[in-house]
């Protein structure tokens, strides 16, 4: 899937598109694909973008450049698969200093409706501490992630620990994870941000067919600006300030606060509950419980 149309007018990287070599090879070919997906914002996405932000195009394109050449001389093919090795081990607590605690409390606020035996999954899991409490309620919790470094932080999270039904972990992109109508919940937790808005629709289109007919979907992520001028300025500017750094940091796509409410309602679902959490004077990140038609 293509971020954007040729000859539109997105945001592009000229010199990435056209002069680098590129990785060869099937041991690579993963690469490609995800170039494809995750550097270019597609045209709907920039155009929403403030436009001091598009600004900065150039400055991207030459960063972006730049990790090329230095992954291709280092042969650090392995940072190139798994854009989480680095940034991973400190992903939950720069979340939780970024939130002081509120994207660890919006990850497990729909865990209520979580019943004994229940077939849970965790989409995107990485460090997993939503996927443990999962477990300790019972659940049959299923983990998927694409990062190796975050699956191993996790089996050290659940590592001699003894729950009803022991944790099923899954190393593979999720969209070729393809338990259909297995799942009672299906939770993406901080997940989906990572993506391009294309890329995002495809994945909640597949999460509604591994959950159950009348199952449910859970995404947590940050709370879509709402309110006044100077509210929804401020809110997006704290959401920019994480994209941004993740942008460099994991290579997550550059766009703004998603509205998860209006794509689950297009893909048939029933919003069942919404709880936000506050902080810094304003709701910053949202639980949405989500019931498949
Ligand atoms: C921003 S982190 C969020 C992790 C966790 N859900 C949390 O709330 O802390 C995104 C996670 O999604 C994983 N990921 C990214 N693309 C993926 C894909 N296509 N399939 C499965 N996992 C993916 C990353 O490896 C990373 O662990």
């Amino acid at each position: 899937m293509r971020a954007h149309a040729p000859g539109s007018s997105g945001i592009r990287c000229p010199a990435i598109e056209g002069g680098l070599p590129r990785f060869a090879g099937p041991k690579n070919r993963a690469i490609g694909e995800w170039r494809g997906e995750d550097f270019r914002a597609p045209v709907s996405d920039a155009a929403r973008m403030p436009l001091f932000l598009t600004g900065v195009r150039d400055l991207r394109c030459s960063l972006e450049i730049g990790m090329e050449w230095m992954i291709l001389m280092s042969g650090g093919m392995d940072l190139m698969n798994d854009k989480y090795r680095i940034i991973g081990p400190l992903y939950d607590i720069v979340a939780r200093i970024y939130s002081a605690g509120r994207i660890d409390k919006c990850k497990t606020a729909m865990h209520d409706h979580i019943r004994p035996d229940d077939y849970v999954l965790f989409a995107g899991v990485g460090q997993g501490t939503d996927a443990v409490a999962a477990a300790e309620r019972g659940a049959r919790v299923t983990v998927v992630d694409l990062s190796d470094s975050m699956l191993d932080i996790f089996a050290g999270r659940i590592s001699g620990r003894h729950f009803l039904h022991p944790v099923e972990t899954v190393h593979t992109d999720i969209l070729k994870y393809e338990e259909y109508g297995k799942f009672d919940m299906v939770y993406a937790n901080f997940f989906l941000n990572v993506f391009t808005r294309p890329m995002v629709l495809a994945v909640i289109e597949h999460l509604a067919k591994l959950a159950k007919p009348g199952g449910y979907v859970v995404i947590g992520d940050f709370a879509l600006p709402s309110g006044g001028a100077v509210a929804r300025a401020f809110q997006s500017l704290y959401w920019y300030i994480a994209d941004i750094f993740f942008v460099f940091a994991a290579r997550n796509a550059f766009h703004p606060v998603y509205d998860y409410q209006t794509m689950l309602k297009g893909h048939g679902f029933q919003i069942e509950k919404v709880r936000c959490f506050r902080f810094l004077f304003d709701d910053r990140f949202c639980s949405i419980l989500a019931r498949k038609g």
